[in-house]
């Protein structure tokens, strides 16, 4: 098959070696074989994201959905609020979960390009002692914006409540230090910045957290974040037929990233995005979001003048290249360009050579 360059953010390009894991061969989860792989999967996970402990993991046989809506169904107590910060598709999507369990919520809406007013947060926290957890995104896929982690995660600290972070596009891509953040649940996914395949998600979990959710109801059978938790700690199994060839290379995502560094894997990401806004900026396309808002693997660009998204996106796949759309009110008006993945600096040029051409054609 042809080589196709997929910009789309997630699921992104993958190495070979990640690939060729899927090979492994067939393999009955209830086996000690299976075992293995997830302790040492749940390993590879805090190694890389909470070193320094105090956290632990639950896999989740599901897409990025699957963990946040485990997690959010898993955190409220009964008759309390969860706070959600809205400013984009996935905070929306946090949104949609709480109504589907019929969940008190207080909702703070800002405009898809704004950052959050931090204020307005601490405010509405501390005048409602019944909001229990606050629900962020940390980098909106929908428009490339990162949002202010470490500022949140301050005041719901010092408020006592339970911060919850979808990092589905922002681990493993963009800064964060879970401990020192104050996250208390973390929500990934394998396909993003991983760089794994599609099938598998996570969630990180304060040690602390853990604890307060032990005294919630399940509300899910499927979902139940400490169910999920306590087989695979304490059994190491899963308690549904999992994804076993999706482990095998998510395993060998993590032992790449680890082998990179998150810092190096970091590192490459903002390398390939400074150069990719440098050259859009010389091809005279627009940002859609301020430098200062900007994450490390997705630029959301204006479409030029007369251009229909459809055009641009056709054209470029002819030539090998996957973009993507935008979402919501901005769908007519921009698209969006991910550099996630398994990338090198020549895919980048070729990339801008050819969106060139499209552009003069
Ligand atoms: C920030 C964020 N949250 C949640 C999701 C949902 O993930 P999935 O499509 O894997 O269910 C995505 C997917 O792009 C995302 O970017």
């Amino acid at each position: 098959m042809k080589k196709i360059i997929l910009l789309n953010p997630g699921p992104v390009c993958t190495s070979e070696r990640v690939r060729n894991s899927l090979l492994k061969g067939d393999m009955c989860h209830r086996e000690s074989e299976f075992s293995t792989i997830l302790t040492n999967t749940r390993k590879k996970i805090l190694q890389a994201f909470a070193p320094n402990g105090d956290y632990t993991t639950a896999i989740i046989t599901g897409s990025g959905t699957a963990s946040l809506e485990a997690g959010i169904c898993s955190s409220l107590s009964d008759d309390k609020k969860i706070l959600i910060i809205n400013n984009g598709v996935y905070g929306e999507r946090i949104s949609r979960i709480a109504s589907a369990y019929r969940f008190k919520k207080v909702e703070l809406k800002y405009d898809w390009c704004e950052r959050p007013d931090i204020k307005e947060i601490e405010d509405t926290i501390s005048k409602d002692p019944d909001i229990e957890v606050v629900a962020m995104v940390h980098h909106e896929t929908t428009t490339g914006l990162i949002n202010p982690i470490h500022e949140v995660g301050a005041i719901t600290k010092k408020h006592g409540r339970t911060f919850f972070l979808d990092s589905v596009s922002g681990l493993g891509g963009e800064e964060i230090d879970l401990a020192n953040d104050n996250v208390d649940i973390c929500i990934c996914t394998a396909n993003k910045c991983i760089q794994g395949l599609p099938g598998l998600s996570f969630l990180l979990l304060k040690q602390n957290e853990v604890k307060r959710m032990r005294n919630i109801q399940p509300r899910s059978l499927y979902l139940n974040v400490i169910s999920q938790l306590d087989e695979q700690e304490q059994k190491g199994e899963c308690p549904f037929t999992p994804s076993v060839h999706t482990f095998y290379s998510f395993e060998e995502a993590l032992d790449e990233l680890l082998e990179e560094g998150v810092q190096g894997r970091l590192d490459r990401y903002k390398k390939a995005s400074s150069y990719l806004r440098k050259e859009f900026k010389r091809l005279n396309l627009e940002l859609l979001l301020p430098e200062g808002h900007l994450s490390n693997t997705i630029t959301a660009l204006y479409l030029p003048q007369n251009m229909t998204y459809a055009h641009l996106h056709d054209s470029l796949k002819e030539r090998g290249f996957v973009i993507y759309a935008g979402q919501g009110e901005l769908n007519k008006k921009i698209f969006r360009i991910a550099n996630m993945g398994e990338l090198t600096m020549d895919d980048l040029e070729s990339l801008i050579a050819n969106l060139q051409e499209v552009l003069s054609e």
